[in-house]
């Protein structure tokens, strides 16, 4: 297949691999936005909405993601079943996921960022933003939309100067699967990693890929910037810290940096 080919998004191809109803637009404001409509109007679990193009792509914390690159931008929505409870476990799961598709199509080994980040070659390639969809008159969460934007191939000229340092692309050069495939990989690891019996199994998995674990980091908190160093995840896949002063805390959201080595 060429690399137009490669980059192509078809629906049925997409479709064919999941099982899942899959939705692709030429362009969006944000896959997220799209699905958390279709959610409210109750599309089924799986259920997956692409996008060529996004004017407005989101990231985390307010921010804008770069969604003009060649990317996959793909927002897959999700039904927990009753019996799951801890939805801000669905962050890392997902990271989990698109690491396992990713390997499983193209034998590609991601690291996860605490949270939810994916690198390869020290550089940042994915970002997930996980949305919940409440019901309008209950307040229930009635699903999830798990928002993914992958790098997919290019190089650093095609990113802004202000990333370039920062992110990359699953592939520099010359992909060796389709974004179709990669798409379908996704959507079938998050739906399965869902539907586990024992969802929290995946938590070995994030922990092996977490690769900041040993390392010295800087967070964030009540304005200052604090320096600690990595220790471990806990089952519910927050951040073991051990802090300067020798005390100990677990991070449970918030953005933590990796301090360069001296
Ligand atoms: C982050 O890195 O802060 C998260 C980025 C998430 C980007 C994806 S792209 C598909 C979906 N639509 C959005 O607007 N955001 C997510």
């Amino acid at each position: 297949m060429s690399e137009k080919d490669l980059s192509a998004l078809d629906a049925q191809a997409i479709q064919r691999q999941t099982q899942c109803p899959v939705v692709i637009f030429d362009s969006v404001t944000s896959t997220n936005t799209v699905a958390k409509e279709y959610a409210a109007k109750g599309c089924p679990n799986g259920t997956a909405v692409l996008a060529r193009n996004q004017s407005a792509g989101r990231g985390r914390r307010g921010r804008s993601f770069f969604s003009d690159a060649d990317g996959i931008y793909l927002s897959v929505i999700l039904r927990p079943n009753e019996a799951f409870s801890n939805i801000s476990l669905i962050t890392p799961a997902a990271a989990v996921a698109v690491c396992d598709a990713i390997y499983e199509t193209a034998a590609v080994d991601c690291r996860i960022k605490w949270v939810n980040d994916l690198f390869l070659r020290g550089k940042k390639i994915c970002g997930i933003l996980t949305e919940a969809v409440t019901d309008a008159k209950s307040g229930v969460i009635d699903s999830v939309v798990v928002g993914i934007g992958i790098n997919f191939c290019g190089d650093e000229s095609a990113l802004p100067a202000e990333i370039r340092s920062v992110a990359g692309f699953l592939f520099e050069k010359n992909p060796t699967i389709s974004k179709n495939a990669l798409a379908a990989a996704i959507v079938n690891c998050l739906t399965n990693r869902l539907a586990a019996a024992d969802f929290a199994a995946f938590v070995p998995d994030y922990r092996r890929r977490c690769f900041i674990l040993g390392k010295e980091i800087e967070f964030v908190q009540g304005g200052k910037t604090v320096h600690a160093t990595a220790v471990d995840i806990d089952e519910n896949c927050g951040l073991k810290v051990l802090l300067e002063d020798g005390s100990s805390t677990v991070l449970r959201t918030g953005e933590i940096s990796v301090r360069p080595a001296d």
